[in-house]
């Protein structure tokens, strides 16, 4: 039977709102930028999938767009988030789900990580300087760990590591639910 889902992101400079168009194509469902949807929207959905970027261990619009939810008659809450950590991270993005989920949400909403990349060349003004701040603390950091080593060296410059076979996971678990 076709779902009813509603694919949601919020995105700066594309990786998410990409990630979002090909689950939205594959789920056969309907798309929206975070800043046009309310509870109402929502609630004409049963499948609420968001999705956004990692800014500084946060997910942006995640707080908003599940105050929407927990208003709305939706039943289900599906996240991703898209970072410039590689999908073999499993630590960084372990702890950065519990630093973004209460233990409760963690278990009542499905989530899934995407590696996405860095594209300074459409990255606002102050979120430029944010990067450069990142990347020289992580210069200036002793006894770095032979991945960090790596992972500042590869986030001073754009990069792309995208792969539409990251919304799988997440594909799979929407296609399983009764
Ligand atoms: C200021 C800033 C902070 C970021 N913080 C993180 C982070 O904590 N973890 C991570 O994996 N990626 C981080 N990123 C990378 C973004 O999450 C990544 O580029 C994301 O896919 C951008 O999504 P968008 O293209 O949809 O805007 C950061 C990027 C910027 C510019």
């Amino acid at each position: 039977m076709k779902k009813n889902v509603l694919v949601i992101y919020k995105s700066v400079t594309g990786f998410t709102k990409e990630y979002a168009e090909l689950i939205t194509q594959e789920m056969d469902g309907t798309i929206m930028d975070c800043k046009n949807v309310t509870s109402e929207t929502m609630s004409k959905f049963d499948i609420i999938i968001f999705g956004g970027r990692m800014h500084a261990g946060r997910i942006d619009g995640l707080k908003q767009t599940k105050k929407l939810f927990l208003h709305s008659n939706a039943s289900h809450f599906i996240i991703f988030a898209t970072g410039a950590s590689p999908n073999n991270a499993k630590d960084t993005i372990e702890e950065m789900w519990r630093n973004n989920l209460a233990p409760a949400e963690l278990t009542d909403f499905p989530h899934f990580y995407m590696q996405s990349g860095l594209r300074y060349e459409k990255m606002p003004f102050l979120d430029k300087i944010m990067m450069k701040m990142f990347c020289s603390m992580m210069k200036k950091k002793k006894d770095k760990t032979d991945y960090e080593k790596q992972f500042v060296n590869i986030i001073t410059h754009s990069y792309d590591i995208s792969s539409k076979t990251y919304i799988m996971p997440l594909i799979n678990y929407v296609t399983s639910l009764p």
